[in-house]
C-alpha cells in the first residue's frame, strides 16, 4: 500500500513472533493518525490479528470524514460539522459528502432540480405498501422498499457505471428515500399517501408528506424545518460506524447501491446504533411514568448484574464529548421554546446528564451524552412518532452511506471484505 502522506518519511514497525521479525509499513493519515499495515502478516507468519468489534482496525483509506474522539472533533471533507449545521442546508452537505465539495450556486440548483424530478415512486411499487401489515416497524418497511427499488428501476443498476449513471442512481435514491419514509408512516397510521410538491425543498417536502392530509395542508414552520435540517446534517456521516461499514462490506461484493443501503438501514436499526434515539425516549418516558427518580436510574445503569444501559450515553469513538450532542442540545431548547412545549422528558434528560457527569462510574468510563440523547425530544416536539426516529436517522445518514459506497466503487482497491476468525468450536469429530 502506498503511504497516503508522501510528505512523511516512510516508517516501519517490527512485530516479533518467536524468532521471526516482520516489518509492517506505517500508514499515516492527514491528521497524523498512525496505522500498521499488517496485510503481509499472514503470508509471512501464518498469524492473523484478533480485534473484537474492530475497535483498533482501520478497514479502508477514506477521505470523507475525520473524527478525533478524544478532542470531540467531527469534520465532513475537512469542514467542522458545527459550521455546516449553522450555515448550510442538508442538500448542500449531501453534495459535499458525495461529490467532495460544497455545491456552487448553479450546482446546487441543478442538484435540487434532480432531486425534485426523481422524488416520485413507481405506482406499482406504491401498491406494495398496501400488503404490509400496518403494525410494520417503519425501519422494516424502509429497508424492504429501498432494496425493492432494484426491482422497479433495474435500468439504474449496472456493474460498471459512468459518472453520469452514478449521479443518476444517487439522485434517485436521495430523492426517493424521503418519499418512502413518509409513505411508510402514512401506511402505518392507515392514512392515504400524500404526493410530494415540486415547489417544496427537501426537508419541507418530507414534512408535507408526513403531516399533510387530503383535507389539511401541514403549515410549515421555519424553526421546525431548520431543526430537522440540522438534525439531518448532524447525522449525515460518521465514518466507519456499524451501518456504514455494513454498506461498504455489502458493496465490496459489488452489490448494487439499493441493496447495499438497504443492508445499512437494517444495521442502523439496532438499539446500540441508530435505534438508540427511539430507546432514549422510551427510557425517558418510563422514568417520567415511574415518578422521575433519576438516582434510581443511575444506580441501575451502574449495576453490573443489570443489563440496563443509560441509552443515549457512551460512544465507541467519543471519549470527551460528542460534538453533535452539543449542537442538538441547543436546537432542543430553541425548538421547545418556540413551540411552547414543556416536555417532562427534557427535564429528566437534563437531570440525568447532570448527575451522570458528576458520577465516578461515568467519568472513569468516559461516558457522555451522544447524538441520540436529545434528538428524540426534538423529534417528538415536532410531531414525529417514536417509531419514526430511526428512519429520520437513516434519511440523515444516507448521503454518508452513498459517499462511502461511491468512494469504494471508485477506489483502485477492489478487495471484497472478508475478515478472518479464530475457530473455538469442536475439534475434529467423526460421526
Ligand atoms: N450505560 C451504562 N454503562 C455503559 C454505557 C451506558 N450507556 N455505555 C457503556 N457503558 C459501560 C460498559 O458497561 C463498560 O463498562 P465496564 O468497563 O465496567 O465493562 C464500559 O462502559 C465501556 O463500554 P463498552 O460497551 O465497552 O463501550 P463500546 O465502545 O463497546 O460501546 C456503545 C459503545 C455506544 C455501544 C455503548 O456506550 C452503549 O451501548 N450505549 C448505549 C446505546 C447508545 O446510546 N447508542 C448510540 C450510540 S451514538 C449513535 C451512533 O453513532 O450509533
Amino acid at each position: 500500500m502506498n503511504n497516503p502522506r508522501s510528505d512523511q518519511p516512510s516508517e516501519t514497525a517490527k512485530i516479533t513472533i518467536g524468532d521471526k521479525v516482520v516489518s509492517c509499513p506505517v500508514v499515516t493519515g492527514v491528521e497524523n493518525e498512525k496505522a500498521l499495515d499488517i496485510s503481509g502478516l499472514r503470508n509471512q507468519t501464518g498469524y492473523v490479528t484478533y480485534d473484537e468489534g474492530y475497535a483498533n482496525t482501520a478497514s479502508c483509506l477514506s477521505s470523507i470524514t475525520f473524527i478525533d474522539g478524544e478532542k470531540g472533533i467531527l469534520r465532513y471533507r475537512g469542514i467542522p460539522v458545527e459550521e455546516l449545521a449553522e450555515k448550510r442546508s442538508f442538500i448542500e452537505v449531501a453534495h459535499l459528502l458525495i461529490f467532495g465539495h460544497l455545491p456552487s450556486v448553479s450546482e446546487k440548483s441543478a442538484f435540487s432540480k434532480l432531486l425534485t424530478s426523481n422524488c416520485m415512486i413507481h405506482d406499482n411499487m406504491v401498491k406494495l405498501f398496501d400488503n404490509l401489515p400496518s403494525s410494520s416497524h417503519p425501519m422494516a418497511t424502509l429497508s424492504a422498499m429501498v432494496v425493492t427499488l432494484s426491482a422497479y428501476y433495474p435500468e439504474l443498476i449496472k456493474p460498471e457505471m459512468s459518472a453520469e449513471e452514478m449521479n443518476k442512481i444517487i439522485a434517485e435514491l436521495l430523492a426517493k428515500i424521503r418519499t418512502l419514509a413518509a409513505y411508510s408512516y402514512k401506511k402505518s397510521i392507515g392514512e392515504p399517501i400524500i404526493y410530494p410538491k415540486r415547489e417544496y425543498k427537501y426537508v419541507e417536502n418530507f414534512l408535507h408528506m408526513m403531516f399533510s392530509t387530503p383535507v389539511d395542508e401541514y403549515p410549515l414552520d421555519k424553526e421546525v424545518v431548520d431543526a430537522l435540517e440540522k438534525i439531518l446534517i448532524l447525522h449525515a456521516d460518521h465514518e466507519q460506524n456499524c451501518s456504514t461499514s455494513t454498506v461498504r462490506l455489502v458493496g465490496s461484493s459489488k452489490a448494487n447501491l439499493f441493496a447495499s443501503i438497504s443492508a445499512g438501514i437494517c444495521a442502523l436499526w439496532g438499539p446500540l446504533h441508530g435505534g438508540a434515539n427511539q430507546a432514549v425516549i422510551e427510557m425517558l418516558e418510563e422514568i417520567v411514568r415511574d415518578g422521575g427518580d433519576v438516582k434510581k436510574v443511575i444506580e441501575k445503569a451502574k449495576d453490573k448484574n443489570n443489563p440496563f444501559l443509560l441509552m443515549g450515553f457512551g460512544h465507541r469513538i467519543y471519549k470527551n464529548f460528542d460534538p453533535r450532542a452539543k449542537v442538538i442540545k441547543g436546537i432542543c431548547d430553541t425548538v421547545l421554546t418556540k413551540l411552547g412545549i414543556n416536555d417532562p422528558c427534557l427535564e429528566v434528560a437534563k437531570t440525568i446528564e447532570e448527575a451522570a457527569l458528576k458520577d465516578d462510574f461515568f467519568i472513569q468510563r468516559k461516558l457522555y451524552p451522544n447524538v441520540d440523547f436529545y434528538s428524540g425530544i426534538i423529534l417528538r416536539a415536532i410531531g414525529i412518532p417514536t417509531n419514526m426516529f430511526t428512519v429520520i436517522f437513516a434519511m440523515g445518514r444516507l448521503p454518508g452511506w452513498i459517499a462511502h459506497w461511491k468512494e469504494q466503487c471508485e477506489s483502485p482497491n477492489k478487495k471484497i471484505g472478508r475478515p478472518r476468525q479464530i475457530y473455538v468450536g469442536a475439534p475434529l469429530t467423526h460421526i
